[in-house]
């Protein structure tokens, strides 16, 4: 028994004093439903132990304060908050609870995206916006009337003829989230602390001293309840909704009205899915029973109505400790550190890594190894570390002096990168990297080739340059780990498929900096070959819309480089394919065109340009006739000349050829 008052008391404590932090700093040190979890704990226990329920207790009053900064507003009807659940189950018997209680009504449901902002309630009288009040502590809220007002959002006389007397409409005031990561860089530039989350953001912005900084924070507001209200009377929330839209004001654009359990569900999962798509962060649903005077009959807590949920989603936030901070080398020798974290569960998954993205964020996060760090994850994003909840260590986690792979001396290569790079270009590292990229999916896909295998190779000393990839045989692969012979026979047949990629993947391949995917093709069906990349100079690559200086210059710095002219011929020698087929041949003056080769040819060998024309859409025949097209004539061409001359048939030299090519 002592043990739960023990418990009970430690949970109120802990529970107001994150209130505090939320509330009145707009700087939570836990998520949101970590703070659920300890007053879903706390209201059980007072459940099971009546005599130590307190009527004070945070689970049994709206939390937050007004602050002494605002004059105060006492709300005419208190603003209350909601009861949450995380769980269909629970949903499905609140539905129930309700259907029970009026089992002579057919009650319908509306179902509106919970908006992650804040509360705020406006009063107009004869359709003049006359004050703007925050929830405070439900009761009594601050005066926020002038930095309402710089609301775009928000009408300062109401839309429509003959207005409500009193109309105190309540709603969300937020931040969007394109708004919120500008206002969180802008914090950062200006030395000042991120915002945690949009709440925050929005709660920091609106409750300013001065309305100007409010009026630069392109706060917005949609509408969802009201309070007192004279001279006009509603039905249900759905007829409420719409006088709103009629009066200016904003509404969410997915809403749902329906009677059914299951549709409930099927709104929950359409909205979960199109989470990440809003521009504005909801965390969950809110489920309204649409009739007034139902909600009448059902009627309220000290806390929140008993004809609303809300039904909460899985968090995207957490805290847990940082073990470890893991240094890696990159493709260009870039050193990027991550975090190890202690796994912890996070919107459905257990996490144990997060990006730290580079030093300097770990400088700005002051975090070190041993800390207790609030995490976050969005969407199918790598999960990043939001701050520092608890300091266990000394300062921050310093760059390394030497590369962790090679022991070569990391720079920094100018004060404005925020990059710390290692620089010996032989860097194991950086070239195991290399074969990573090189083989992946979206380059030169070779099917099986993964990062275990390549491990393998590199540590039994089998590769020691790209092109070694295709020296590997059957015998190579037979011994390894994992490798039985159908294994070993698939690995083989993937790497010759690989050899006849289009000549984008290759470039691709070849990890230029700043080159990704769509520079590529752009390129290859710019050159269609491999040599033509070779002989361009910065002013060619610069003819290309896309492609800007600094493109221009990395592509030249790159193919000037003896050693991928090696890279490069070493692939050839293997069979690795140097040409961009057609993307649309029929456009192309090749399509369809039949070509007789013939003469000795300077640049090309006649396998090399046969290919060149198949790829472009042509046709090769070895014998002149009327169906030919063009006949494509080196030195010391033959009788097929006399032929063509003959037949009128086009004859083109090299030049003509290449420029046939662009
Ligand atoms: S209806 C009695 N609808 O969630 C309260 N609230 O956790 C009636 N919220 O204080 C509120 N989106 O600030 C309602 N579509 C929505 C909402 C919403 C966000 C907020 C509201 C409330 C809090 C409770």
């Amino acid at each position: 028994m002592e043990d739960i008052l023990r418990r009970i008391t430690y949970l109120r404590k802990e529970i107001e004093r994150h209130n505090a932090l939320y509330y009145n700093e707009n700087n939570p040190e836990i998520s949101d439903s970590e703070y659920d979890s300890l007053v879903k704990e706390l209201k059980h226990l007072e459940d099971e132990s009546p005599i130590f329920a307190l009527q004070n207790s945070p689970t049994k009053k709206v939390s937050g304060f007004a602050s002494s900064t605002f004059s105060q507003v006492e709300h005419q009807v208190p603003m209350l908050s909601l009861d949450n659940t995380y769980s269909k189950e629970e949903i499905s018997k609140w539905y129930d609870r309700i259907v029970k209680k009026l089992p002579n009504e057919k009650i319908e449901f509306v179902i509106e995206p919970k908006i992650d902002g804040l509360s705020a309630s406006l009063i107009y009288v004869d359709g003049l916006l006359r004050i703007g009040a925050t929830r405070g502590d439900g009761q009594i809220g601050e005066d926020i009337t002038e930095n309402i007002k710089t609301i775009k959002d928000i009408p300062i006389r109401l839309g429509i003829e003959a207005p409500p007397t009193l109309f105190e409409v309540r709603g969300e005031v937020y931040i969007n989230k394109t708004d919120f990561e500008n206002l969180n860089k802008l914090m950062l530039e200006n030395g000042e602390q991120k915002f945690a989350n949009p709440r925050n953001a929005a709660s920091g912005s609106l409750r300013q001293k001065n309305p100007y900084i409010t009026s630069l924070r392109n706060l917005r507001f949609f509408a969802h309840s009201f309070g007192k209200i004279e001279g006009k009377s509603f039905d249900n929330q759905t007829e409420f909704l719409k006088f709103c839209k009629k009066c200016s004001f904003y509404l969410q654009d997915d809403l749902k009205r329906t009677n059914s359990l299951d549709e409930i569900f099927k709104f929950t999962d359409f909205i979960l899915n199109k989470r990440e798509l809003l521009n504005y962060e909801i965390d969950g649903l809110v489920i309204k029973v649409d009739d007034f005077l139902s909600q009448k009959k059902l009627g309220y807590t000290n806390r929140s109505p008993r004809w609303a949920i809300a039904f909460k989603f899985p968090a995207k936030q957490a805290t847990t400790k940082l073990d470890k901070v893991r240094v890696q080398v990159g493709r260009t020798g870039i050193i990027t550190p991550s975090a190890i974290l202690e796994p912890v569960g996070l919107a459905g998954v257990i996490i144990s890594h997060a990006t730290l993205h580079n030093f300097e964020e770990i400088e700005r996060l002051n975090v070190n190894e041993g800390d207790t760090v609030l995490v976050e994850r969005a969407g199918d994003v790598i999960p990043k570390i939001v701050k520092v909840v608890r300091k266990n260590s000394e300062g921050f986690f310093k760059a390394p002096k030497k590369c962790p792979s090679c022991d070569s001396d990391i720079v920094k290569e100018n004060e404005e990168e925020v990059a710390y790079r290692c620089i010996n270009p032989d860097c194991p590292a950086q070239f195991r990297r290399h074969l990573i990229h090189f083989v992946s999916r979206d380059a030169m896909d070779i099917e099986g080739f993964g990062t275990s295998l390549i491990d393998q190779l590199l540590n039994n000393g089998k590769i020691h340059a790209i092109s070694d990839i295709y020296h590997l045989t059957y015998d190579d692969f037979i011994g390894l780990s994992l490798f039985k012979e159908k294994k070993a026979n698939n690995i083989v047949k993937s790497i010759m498929l690989s050899k006849s990629r289009p000549l984008s993947k290759l470039i691709f391949a070849l990890g230029i900096r700043h080159v990704g995917q769509k520079t590529s093709e752009i390129i290859a069906e710019k050159f269609n070959t491999i040599d033509s990349i070779f002989k361009a100079s910065l002013e060619d690559f610069k003819t290309i819309p896309e492609i800007g200086e600094v493109l221009a210059v990395s592509l030249t710095d790159f193919f000037k480089n003896p050693s991928v002219c090696r890279v490069i011929n070493a692939l050839k020698v293997v069979g690795v394919n140097m040409l961009e087929p057609a993307k649309e041949k029929a456009g192309s003056i090749f399509y369809n065109k039949t070509f007789v080769l013939t003469g000795e040819l300077t640049n090309y060998t006649r396998d090399e340009a046969s290919k060149i024309i198949k790829s472009l859409g042509g046709k090769i025949s070895s014998s002149v006739s009327k169906k030919t097209d063009f006949i494509f004539t080196g030195e010391n061409a033959g009788s097929k000349i006399l032929k063509a001359k003959e037949l009128n048939i086009k004859i083109i030299k090299e030049a003509e050829f290449e420029k046939m090519l662009v």
